[in-house]
């Protein structure tokens, strides 16, 4: 069910769980004041609550309410990045309530910079939102997205498509350095421009606990069994528009290889649209860069196609 932006408060306000769209996907949003609430967000997802929660503020000052001291350059991240598709992990006292947290005695947090959402925010006070799908699922870059996991009466905020299309990079500030969590919309290179160093991705190590509780999980994955070398059986491809493919087989395009925004932008409708096909499994055309997004585009599709 869509719902227009003054519905989207009262709902939020009386404490109900709803859709909200951002730059990067649709959130499923509470306010951070409403504990019942936040707790519907993991029952609605089926997500461990293991998982801690992004809070989503409306304007980077918000930040002084809930961090007393900030990791060194947070000023220049966020003067760069905020609002935008990044999300710094803070260390925090009880001003972030401990289910938003999973318990750590760190949160995370994020600006997003979509006008409609802050607007929101600036109604509401801050948010928390994970991604707008069931527990393991691609992610919802689109209202209907969002209808398909938790069915056509669920209220909605309709954005429109989401723009950039693949979720924010988290980074965590550890050992004197910041660090990525999780590869995102802003790539390692952005990052680098204002650290004055290329942040490491923080990979989950074998027998080692997370960095970050999302690392252990399924992510991102439709029901098709997604192939990475070629298989003559596969007959639907994810491909890209400037490739021909062989004949007789179904080609979803990701994009083109000139843009990897559009191909990020248009990832997660691409798995959807396998679903909605109902197709047993597809060959990824994986030959592109492994660099900038592309590297995001590499993982995500990666752990789309773990089961
Ligand atoms: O773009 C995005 O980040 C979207 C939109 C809606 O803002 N949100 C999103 O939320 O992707 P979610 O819940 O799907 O992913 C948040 C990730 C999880 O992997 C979680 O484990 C990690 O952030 N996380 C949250 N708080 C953390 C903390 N204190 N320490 C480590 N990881 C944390
Ligand atoms: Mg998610």
């Amino acid at each position: 069910m869509r719902i227009s932006l003054s519905q989207a408060i009262t709902l939020l306000r009386e404490g109900e769980v709803i859709s909200v769209p951002t730059e990067t996907v649709y959130g499923l949003a509470a306010c951070l004041d409403k504990a019942c609430s936040i707790d519907q967000i993991f029952e609605l997802k089926q997500r461990p609550r293991i998982n801690p929660l992004i809070t989503h503020l409306a304007d980077s000052e918000d930040i002084k309410s809930y961090v007393k001291e900030l990791p060194p350059q947070f000023e220049a991240l966020a003067e760069a990045f905020w609002p935008g598709p990044l999300t710094l992990i803070l260390p925090v006292g009880d001003a972030v309530p401990t289910v938003v947290r999973a318990g750590l005695p760190t949160a995370a947090f994020r600006v997003p910079s979509l006008s409609l959402t802050r607007e929101l925010i600036r109604k509401t006070g801050p948010l928390v939102m994970p991604s707008a799908n069931l527990s393991g699922r691609p992610s919802a870059t689109r209202a209907e997205h969002v209808e398909e996991d938790f069915g056509i009466d669920f209220p909605v905020l309709d954005g429109g498509a989401c723009k950039r299309g693949v979720e924010s990079t988290i980074l965590i500030y550890k050992d004197g350095e910041w660090g990525i969590v999780r590869l995102g919309a802003l790539s390692a290179e952005q990052l680098q421009s204002v650290l004055g160093y290329a942040p490491l991705f923080l990979k989950r190590e074998e027998g080692e606990a997370p960095v970050s509780p999302g690392q252990l999980f399924r992510h991102y994955a439709p029901r098709a069994r997604l192939l990475f070398s070629r298989e003559p059986s596969s007959s639907y491809i994810l491909g890209f528009r400037e490739r021909s493919y062989p004949p007789g087989n179904r080609v979803i395009v990701l994009g083109a290889l000139s843009s990897p925004e559009e191909v990020a932008e248009n990832l997660y409708q691409a798995l959807r649209q396998l679903d909605l096909e109902k197709a047993e499994e597809a060959w990824v055309d994986m030959d592109f860069p492994r660099e900038g997004l592309w590297l995001t585009i590499a993982e995500r599709l990666i752990r789309a196609g773990e089961k």
